[in-house]
């Protein structure tokens, strides 16, 4: 039917189906600035103004929306310069939203700047709380939405006609920024104890949006890195830009679609697709008997993968409810889900293997029958193990027998969704020189081409992988999970195929954080001297060993590496770390952003914590007293590298003891704990208040393993393309990298044209995960730069020289600083004239380098994460008010973006402690399905969220730098349950929550419990 619509002022006539969304009828007449995230509701990021009022636009049929206005994130501004024409250039709510930071992926970002600009439009001085409430339809996965509130304020203010101070660092940033400087303590000593820290004045807290850093004395005064710099995707995305994997149109497009298996474990005795291929509009079905069976891994991991190969595109068996059965490609999403309804199958319902306490049990059902089979290490089918971990640091069982006391207990974590808001999404097409090309939202381009070459039947050389701008992936796309099904029907058809997740699929079919029971027993003195400590993990893999051995191993060798034990012990620690890793038949588990340590620090901090009460000591100083400093032995480094080789490496930097001291102060630690007047709340006498603490240490990078490469190429006006193979999958990292190269050659930002990733164009790099970009690929973006550098300064040094005769300039003399090439006595070419000199007048070459970096180190970054709570005792609801995390990261190359990183990290991993979680039933069948069952926090639920850097400076990297991006995963449930004991105790309850997460009604059992 034919409907006409105002769109953006204008009027337009739409072709649409009966049934078709407005979402779609947008979407198709190339408005990508409404996104898709999920088709119930409840994400909001196909979010439209109509006549002014926010609606999704997915909710709504096209034909509904006759005769109304309506606006997308496309009618708010544009860029100001377009050639020639001049703009009126973008909406105060677009700048805010730029400078200050309030975009990571972007993939909410046009959604939320319509509900923002739905307040404005009738409220030009709206307090926070109503900023939060507009804001709180459209969720965000990645930021915490600290920035953005703070933005729709600073519009607020913009749009009343105030004058703002500019975003630089003279403004806002570093207003309150400490003189007090920091340097690692000295390695070695017996006690970590806090006698050693300077002054205990309080500092002073900034405004919520923006973190304080300490700065490292040795980090010097950079003039790019270390700035604000606005991130260099903020403008496209913040005009709702075609930027995502979805938002290509391809002349004769298929949509894919994928029949589920009903059974958590069948054999699929008989399947007939015969009517579906019959089916007006289907291109193609495929089943298990059309491809051939090439077994791979599914994780997106260097070679060779450290875990089996153990999963098929398409198998004739189903080990989970959700596992594939069937591929179609079809002219419309409505002919491909007819189409699926149409295949019979006969499956033959075998015993479903549930519980991972039962998987290596005599008799238990095997899941991994298959011939193919490849083992890696120590898994083994047979026993339904995936992998398997014994590690034996020093000797623990003396450690034991030399303590006064032993706290042994058992923990429990839950298997949790990334939840990006943008799903996984696929297009795949034969260009015209019969290559496929996989356009995908990917953490791992280079991956991705390599693992799939095999399953396609296609040298890797016939495929080329381009990671456009990604919504989100927090590791679940880390995973080569649905590229092959686009590309095998993109090969049955000839003809581009898409193929998106649903939200359901990402629910059923996706990957999640491996969910584990935990054992840990530990052996202490009198004097709080840890002497021993052992980790049990048995960890859930689910139907497929993706990330088994690697995100299992990670759990013990971050979380079991930070408390060595003083004295003698902190040279010699005693540890343990035993895993099991087995099938089930759940939805395989994978990569999710911490990577195993969440996992290890619920257990470690909830016992230290129980440890330093039982004991009378300050858990801060107890802490403190037990764990790893500066110049000590890394105590897994020689025990165990991800299934490689192990190599000893020593810690160069470790700011946690400043860390303890800064957050301490920030969150006025000593006005709380063990004050019984705090813990009160005036006039609620079912309250009570907690604070907690949980320190932490992460990795930055997989040594002698991860590997980034950089080119840079020098154009005619003096700017620089950077192409990377890193990933930003809206961490900023393409910003980070662009400053990091700018500062070596003298430009601002603006003139490094970032571009990642295209395994055609760019050089390799191991993809996004293990916190490895700023690190890894940074440091080869520094190489490559230098090499620029050293060839402009050549060419420059033989520019400035010639008019003088034979007056010879030293090129290591020359400064590279804006835009110029300096001589020691003060004269200068452009950058631009060095560029034409190269390119067109005098022994013309192209100025460019490539480098690439590998670590043979992975320096810890540390935090100390403190969570204020409020317990409610009648009903075991907890609140957490307040968040704080104080972070040695190495230098800051940008705090937006790294800010950015710790909020949303702290408010992922506060889903995990409260409320997020997975539960199957007794036939396997997932209890969530979308976004309204699986809660994860809106604008206005969220406690405060404050970040402190402590810098420190990494020598093994040229700026500096270690890991931010998973480190905040780690700390905040400990922090919180620990939060939560201290409350109850207040009320003279001791609740201990083991479990998490913990939803009100665990905590109001554990109440019960202890009132007898
Ligand atoms: S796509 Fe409309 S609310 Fe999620
Ligand atoms: S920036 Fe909001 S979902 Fe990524």
């Amino acid at each position: 039917m034919e409907i006409s619509l105002s769109v953006n002022g204008s009027e337009h006539q739409f072709i649409v189906s009966a049934g078709e969304t407005l979402l779609k009828a947008l979407r198709r007449s190339g408005y990508y600035g409404v996104k898709h995230g999920c088709e119930t509701g409840e994400c909001g990021a196909c979010a439209v103004l109509m006549d002014g009022k926010l609606i999704n636009s997915c909710n709504l049929l096209a034909a509904q929306a006759e005769g109304h206005a309506i606006e997308t994130v496309e009618s708010l501004g544009q860029h100001p310069e377009q050639g020639w024409k001049v703009t009126e250039g973008l909406h105060p709510l677009q700048m805010a939203f730029v400078e200050i930071g309030a975009i990571q992926c972007g993939y909410c970002t046009p959604a939320q700047l319509l509900a923002a600009k739905q307040l404005l439009d009738r409220n030009l001085n709206p307090t926070e709380a109503e900023v939060r409430d507009a804001l709180s339809g459209v969720l965000c996965r990645c930021t915490g939405y600290v920035k953005p509130v703070q933005a729709v304020l600073r519009a607020a203010a913009v749009l009343r006609g105030e004058v703002m101070e500019p975003l630089d660092e003279g403004g806002w940033l570093l207003t309150g920024r400490s003189d007090q400087s920091f340097e690692a303590p000295d390695p070695g000593g017996e006690t970590g104890a806090l006698s050693g820290m300077p002054g205990s004045t309080a500092p002073e807290v900034l405004v919520q949006a923006f973190p304080k850093i300490i700065p490292s004395t040795r980090a010097e005064t950079y003039k790019r890195v270390g700035k604000p710099e606005i991130k260099v995707d903020a403008i496209k995305l913040v005009q709702g830009k075609p930027a995502y994997a979805a938002d290509l149109e391809l002349r004769g497009m298929l949509v894919a679609k994928v029949l589920h298996s009903p059974h958590a474990h069948a054999r699929i005795r008989r399947i007939d697709a015969s009517q579906a291929r019959q089916l007006q509009g289907v291109a193609a079905v495929l089943t298990w008997e059309d491809l051939p069976r090439v077994i791979y891994s599914t994780a997106g991991q260097s070679d060779p993968i450290p875990g089996p190969l153990d999963a098929f595109s398409l198998d004739n068996k189903v080990r989970f409810v959700g596992d594939r059965v069937a591929l179609v490609a079809a002219e419309t999403e409505e002919i491909a889900e007819q189409a699926l309804r149409l295949i019979e199958v006969d499956y033959e319902v075998l015993p479903a293997l549930l519980d991972p306490g039962q998987s290596m049990l005599p008799g238990a059902p095997i899941l991994h029958d298959e011939p193919e089979y490849v083992n890696f290490d120590e898994s083994d089918p047979q026993l339904n193990r995936a992998a398997q971990i014994r590690i034996d640091i020093g000797d623990v069982e003396k450690g034991f027998a030399e303590a006064d006391r032993i706290f042994e207990a058992e923990y429990q974590v839950s298997k949790v969704q990334q939840a990006h808001i943008e799903p996984h999404v696929t297009v795949t097409y034969w260009d015209e020189d019969n290559r496929m090309v996989i356009r995908t939202s990917t953490q791992v381009p280079f991956h991705v081409r390599r693992i799939l070459a095999p399953v396609l039947g296609l040298p890797v050389k016939r495929i080329r992988v381009i990671k456009p701008r990604i919504g989100g992936g927090f590791g679940g796309k880390q995973e080569v999970l649905i590229e092959d099904v686009a590309a095998h029907l993109t090969i049955a058809t000839g003809r581009p195929v898409i193929y998106e997740f649903t939200r359901d699929e990402e629910f059923s079919a996706s990957r999640s954080r491996h969910p584990m029971r935990l054992r840990l027993k530990t052996g202490v003195k009198a004097d709080g001297t840890i002497t021993a400590n052992a980790l049990y993990a048995l960890s859930d893999t689910g139907a497929y060993g993706c990330h088994a051995l690697t995100v299992t191993g990670n759990t013990g060798h971050k979380a079991m590496a930070l408390y060595v034990g003083d004295g003698s012990y902190r040279r010699s620690p005693n540890i343990r770390y035993y895993a099991d890793v087995v099938y089930t038949n759940h939805p395989p588990a994978g990569a999710y952003r911490g990577y195993g340590v969440p996992q290890g620090y619920w257990p470690v901090e909830r016992h230290m914590e129980k440890i330093a009460r039982a004991l009378g000591l300050d858990p801060l100083e107890f802490r403190l007293k037990n764990s790893l400093r500066a110049g000590e032995l890394h105590p897994f480094s020689t025990a165990w590298s991800e299934g490689r080789e192990p190599r000893p490496e020593t810690i160069q930097t470790c700011g946690l003891e400043e860390c303890v001291r800064q957050g301490r102060a920030v969150i006025g630690w000593d006005q709380k704990y063990n004050q019984p007047a705090w813990h009160q709340v005036p006039g609620k006498p079912h309250l009570r208040k907690g604070i907690g603490v949980a320190l932490v240490m992460q990795g930055t990078a997989i040594p002698y393993l991860d590997m980034g490469g950089a080119s840079i190429k020098m154009n005619d006006d003096g700017s620089f393309n950077l192409m990377v193979g890193a990933t930003d999958l809206g961490t900023g990292s393409d910003t980070v990298l662009g400053q990091m190269a700018a500062e070596i050659l003298g430009v601002p930002l603006e003139d490094m044209l970032v571009y990642s990733s295209d395994t055609d164009f760019t050089p390799f790099d191991k993809g996004a995960y293990a916190s490895s970009t700023t690190y890894i690929s940074g440091a080869a973006v520094a190489r490559a730069a230098q090499q620029v550098a050293e060839r402009i300064r050549w060419r420059a040094a033989r520019m400035l020289a010639a008019p003088e005769g034979n007056l010879s300039i030293d090129p290591a003399l020359i400064r590279l600083r804006d835009r110029q090439a300096i001589s020691p006595d003060g004269r200068a070419v452009t950058l631009a004239q060095v560029a034409l000199n190269a390119l067109h007048h005098t022994d013309q070459e192209q100025i460019m380098a490539v480098a690439s970096f590998m670590s043979p180190v992975s320096p810890p970054p540390f935090a100390a994460q403190f969570a204020e709570v409020s317990l409610d005792v009648e009903t075991g609801m907890v609140t957490v008010d307040r968040l704080v995390m104080a972070v040695d990261s190495g230098v800051i190359v940008n705090p937006i973006t790294a800010s950015g990183q710790v909020e949303g990290g702290m408010v992922q991993a506060l889903g995990y402690a409260v409320c997020e979680e997975m539960v199957y039933d007794e036939a396997g069948r997932p209890r969530e399905h979308n976004l309204r069952d699986y809660h994860i926090f809106q604008a206005h639920e969220m406690p405060s969220l404050e970040t402190v850097f402590i810098e420190t400076f990494e020598p093994s990297h040229p700026f500096g730098v270690k890991a931010v991006a998973e480190i905040p995963m780690d700390g905040v449930a400990p922090a919180v349950g620990n939060a939560v004991l201290d409350a109850s105790l207040a009320a003279g309850l001791e609740v201990q929550i083991d479990d998490i997460p913990m939803t009100p009604e665990k905590v109001w059992r554990a109440i019960q419990s202890v009132h007898g």
